[in-house]
């Protein structure tokens, strides 16, 4: 069974649903797969790969993520990234993954996909049944590869069908606009994968609308500059589309000055459903309990908004409804045990 509570008291269930697990490769995992690998890193001192963490942008960011990925060769890699990271998740709280990995880039480091698969599978396997997490992965597409690229790959990754429950779009925002991948999630459509994208997080709100309009996106992946369309604000919320938002992420990525001018409590204000989540927390600077504290104390968000970002995460999530159901009661009765003693 997951904890139900943390070094500092009780911890909220959540659901986590953008996580790349390619960005859960700590500093000291990336040191210890490069020695079994033999793979040469730039410097194999932690503080100072550390250090490199500082980023200007997206692309940036995207330029180390895809530089440390050589390290990552066998099943059993695959397999310790995936078991290391819902180990973390089930001190954070999570009841349920859903978890991005990016197959094209393991694929040209020449990396078999049934590789990528097997491990990762065994460590959500393990992940229920010693953490009690429940989990799924989502491949996500590399949108700066191309429409022909991400065809190929879901082709490819059509025979491992059973271990993957949705397709996505993730890498290097603009320039790359959802509608050039409508035939590709079609074709996902067809094979009953659900449909996810990352938009709106340094593309505009035009990205939004396509990943909506064009690919029939269930859920919009960060989607914050959505705030600066009131249409299609109105539109999220008369659909109550869910939005995967990553505080620290975005903070780290220059998208957002400050967490303190993060627009969550005006996404919330609005009646959107949105949810945390951690995004690459190796590099962003913390996992999703990291971004809940954070949002807590630098957004003072109440009690009830933090119950109601829980609850979010679980109706946003692709689990069957009693599970969902399930969890969101444990929310209400974290919620109910925190609350305030009356009078
Ligand atoms: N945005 C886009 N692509 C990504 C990210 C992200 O934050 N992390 C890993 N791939
Ligand atoms: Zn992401």
């Amino acid at each position: 069974m997951p904890p139900t509570d943390g070094p500092f008291g009780p911890v909220m269930p959540t659901a986590e649903l953008h996580i790349h697990i390619e960005g859960t490769l700590e500093p000291e995992m990336l040191v210890r797969l490069a020695a079994r690998n033999g793979v040469t890193l730039p410097t194999t001192d932690i503080g100072e790969l550390r250090s490199r963490y500082r980023f200007a942008d997206l692309q940036s960011f995207l330029d180390l993520y895809y530089a440390n990925l050589p390290v990552l060769r066998t099943e059993a890699d695959f397999y310790d990234l995936g078991r290391a990271y819902l180990e973390r998740a089930a001190v954070a709280g999570v009841r349920r993954a859903e978890i991005f990995f990016d197959p094209q880039t393991h694929m040209a480091n020449g990396v078999p996909l049934a590789a990528v698969f097997g491990g990762l599978s065994a460590a959500l396997a393990d992940g229920a049944a010693r953490d009690g997490v429940s989990a799924d992965l989502i491949l996500c597409f590399l949108r700066d590869l191309g429409a022909g690229a991400a065809e190929e790959t879901l082709a490819a990754a059509l025979p491992f069908r059973e271990h993957f429950i949705g397709v996505g779009l993730d890498s290097a925002e603009v320039g790359h606009p959802p509608s050039l991948f409508r035939d590709v999630f079609g074709r996902a459509a067809a094979e009953r994968l659900r449909l996810v994208a990352h938009a709106g997080e340094e593309g505009g709100p035009e990205y939004v609308w396509e990943a909506l309009d064009e690919l029939a996106a269930e859920r919009i992946d960060h989607g914050i500059r959505a705030m600066e369309d009131p249409r299609l604000v109105g539109r999220l919320r008369d659909e109550q589309i869910p939005l995967t938002v990553c505080p620290l992420s975005n903070v780290a990525l220059r998208v957002v000055d400050a967490l303190e001018a993060h627009m969550l409590p005006a996404m919330l204000e609005a009646g959107l459903r949105v949810c945390l989540n951690s995004d690459d927390p190796a590099y962003f600077g913390g996992y999703i309990d990291d971004n809940l504290e954070a949002v807590r104390r630098e957004l003072g968000l109440s009690d009830a908004q933090m119950a109601t970002l829980a609850r979010n995460s679980f109706d946003a999530c692709f689990a069957p409804d009693d599970a969902k159901e399930r969890w969101k009661a444990e929310v209400d009765d974290y919620a109910a045990r925190n609350a305030p003693a009356a009078g």
